[in-house]
């Protein structure tokens, strides 16, 4: 058996991995098995050993496409035991932490890694949690992810979504839509690139990382709700706007544009930069704690000043 140096629980659990052959499943079975859990792995082909596959876990752990997960939560759920946990690390999280409430009596988490399976590690990686029911039961696997070096952020599976929408499909859709620009525009990419800035290889570096992955997850990211489809469209109609605005050469208008987002963009780190300027001042001056700075503020007469 594989070092159990993390697995602070010191229980060795029954893990199987619905997609435990796809990219991500083979990813949590390679990290988990490490740590000394005993992990198989379920795929399309296994439903004729359903019951003794899924019949067996501590934990079922889904990782399948976005658009089969409720349908796969839905057929599996009838396999556990009572006694058994269910997570999931789909994309989305509201409707398969509904269906796994639904579907499943016992223990149910929505989790959501936000890497791929190119990162080597949980090493300063951020996770999702979506508690759903019976959260101990899924301590051990919490503290795994820490101890492993993860970054647990607690969300509700609609807030989830919710900032899903522009962190994820939004920002999909506008690197793809640059790429098949690229594409049809038959840039020469390594030309461009030498005589490129640092923010244009870094961008380059980001496209060429999108189109490495999967054409489906891809799709399934940006058409995974109604909402993300009509944000979608949305950003098309801002594109089409700003593009006939430029077609028209109205110069007045882009700048108009552009600094009232500039102002949007001020306001939204204008509360990050005082912290920082706070950090700093405390920094160099030895403070504990911002207490000690605000009360040094109202008495101080040095010149200091913040922005607010
Ligand atoms: N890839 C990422 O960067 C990433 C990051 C975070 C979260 N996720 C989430 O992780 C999940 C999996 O993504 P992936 O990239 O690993 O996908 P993937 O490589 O396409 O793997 C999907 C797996 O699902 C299995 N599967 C499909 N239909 C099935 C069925 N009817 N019954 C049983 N198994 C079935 C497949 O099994 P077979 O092997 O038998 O075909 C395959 O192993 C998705 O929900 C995605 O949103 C992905």
């Amino acid at each position: 058996m594989a070092s159990n140096i993390e697995n602070k629980h010191n229980k060795s659990h029954r893990i199987t991995i619905i997609g435990g052959r796809g990219k991500m499943g083979q990813w949590f079975a390679r990290e988990l098995s490490k740590c000394g859990h005993v992990v198989s792995v379920f795929g399309n082909q296994d439903w004729s050993n359903a019951q003794s596959l899924l019949g067996d876990a501590d934990l079922l752990l889904v990782s399948v496409p976005i658009e089969k997960t409720v349908e796969i939560i839905k057929r599996a759920a009838q396999y556990l035991k009572p006694t058994a946990a269910i997570a999931d690390i789909t994309s989305v999280k509201t409707e398969p932490v509904k269906a796994m409430l639904e579907h499943h009596k016992g223990a149910v988490m929505g989790l959501h890694p936000m890497f791929g399976p190119k990162v080597e590690s949980f090493a300063e990686q951020i996770i999702v949690v979506c508690r759903g029911r019976n959260d101990d039961e899924f301590q051990w696997l919490l503290d795994f992810f820490k101890a492993q070096g993860s970054n647990l952020v607690e969300s509700t599976p609609e807030e989830h979504d919710k900032i899903m929408l522009t962190t994820q499909a939004i920002r999909h859709f506008a690197r793809f839509s640059l790429g098949v620009f690229f594409a049809e525009e038959n840039i020469d990419i390594q030309r461009s690139l030498s005589m490129a800035s640092p923010t244009y290889k870094q961008e380059v570096d980001i496209l060429k990382r999108l189109f490495a992955q999967s054409s489906h997850l891809c799709a399934d990211i940006m058409l995974a709700t109604e909402e993300r489809c009509k944000a979608i469209v949305s950003l098309a109609e801002t594109y089409g706007r700003l593009a006939q605005l430029v077609a028209q050469k109205d110069r007045a208008e882009l700048v108009k544009e552009f600094e009232s987002t500039q102002k949007f963009f001020n306001q939204a780190f204008a509360s990050e930069e005082k912290q920082n300027k706070v950090e700093d001042y405390l920094r160099s001056n030895s403070f504990t704690s911002q207490e000690n700075f605000d009360e040094e503020q109202k008495d101080s007469s040095n010149n200091f000043v913040l922005t607010s």
